[in-house]
């Protein structure tokens, strides 16, 4: 893949991210230390990446979409502190450091998630995006609305937590899979190709490979809860189990998984195809993925 342009975004993306969460003015600043942590921690920041390289790919300018790809950061980053709570996966350790529950407390974990939450919005709202057309980053609020909400991610932790000690039919791994991890990578690609007006095939496209690398990318996720290194992977292995949840290895085994992995990855690469050349990046991105020990 080109390493330097992923870099690039890296770093266009954590500068940004540095600078978005406001100042305490009222003297209690731990819910903004707690969302400042969560945020800087690592996290390897592939729904923003993405963003921008759909904002690219589409002719738009990756400079003004990277308030976009910060937004949906932080919409992910406070799903995993809430992930992590006591009360849902109970995971003690995130981004290889103690979750922000464990560093802060379950209340100001809490709050720091809906901190980061809100602020997204208005992270948009106050975009360079929103004064040059209002109509995009008004469609991209909807959207990010939308797919984080009860019918996109939120629906999703609800799935995952009904089907805890349950054996879920795969249709329901589907659905559960394509709500928590397919809506915000699937809010990445229609963010970035809101941000570059990007015509309706060009959006299909990328909606479509978006949505195949989403699921692959939970696929994956399963497998490293399981043969996963805890350092390496910066949260622990055996979550899954220990929850009794229903996951892509519990139902069909590690080896089905990872061709299940391949097969979708195989055709998200033959959506971005409408491309050409310029699809590259994107179609390295998605086979690293598959191989990813993070
Ligand atoms: C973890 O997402 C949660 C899932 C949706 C599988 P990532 O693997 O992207 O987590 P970070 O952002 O790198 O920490
Ligand atoms: C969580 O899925 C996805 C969201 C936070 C919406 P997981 O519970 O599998 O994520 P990890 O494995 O804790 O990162
Ligand atoms: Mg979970
Ligand atoms: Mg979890
Ligand atoms: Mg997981």
């Amino acid at each position: 893949m080109n390493n330097e342009r992923f870099d690039g975004y890296l770093s266009l993306i954590n500068k940004r991210l540095d600078t978005l969460i406001p100042e305490c003015d009222f003297g209690e600043d731990i819910v903004h230390r707690a969302m400042k942590y969560s945020l800087s921690i690592g996290g390897k920041r592939i729904r923003p990446v993405l963003v921008l390289e759909f904002c690219r790919i589409c002719g738009g300018s990756v400079a003004e979409a990277v308030d976009l790809a910060c937004a949906l950061e932080m919409v992910h980053t406070y799903s995993l502190i809430h992930d992590d709570l006591p009360c849902m996966d109970d995971d003690d350790l995130r981004r290889g450091m103690p979750s922000c529950h464990v560093k802060f407390g379950e209340e100001y974990a809490l709050l720091a998630g809906d901190g980061l939450l809100t602020r997204a919005f208005g992270v948009i709202a106050n975009s360079s995006l929103s004064r040059r057309n209002p109509t995009a980053a008004l469609n991209a609020i909807s959207a990010l609305s939308y797919l984080a909400g009860c019918n996109g991610m939120i629906g999703g932790q609800v799935v995952d937590l009904i089907n805890e000690d349950k054996a879920a039919p795969i249709e329901i791994l589907e659905v559960l899979d394509r709500l928590k991890t397919g809506a915000l990578i699937k809010c990445a690609a229609l963010l970035g190709c809101l941000c570059a007006d990007a015509d309706e095939k060009m959006t299909m496209a990328c909606i479509g490979y978006a949505e195949k690398i989403g699921h692959a990318f939970q696929v994956v996720d399963d497998i490293l809860d399981v043969t996963g290194d805890e350092k390496e992977l910066g949260k622990p292995i055996g979550s899954d189990a220990e929850n009794n949840k229903s996951t892509y290895v519990s139902l069909l085994g590690l080896e089905k998984s990872k061709e299940l992995a391949a097969s979708l990855t195989e055709e998200a690469l033959s959506s971005i195809d409408y491309f050409g050349e310029e699809g590259e990046f994107l179609k390295d991105l998605a086979i690293k993925l598959t191989k990813r020990t993070r």
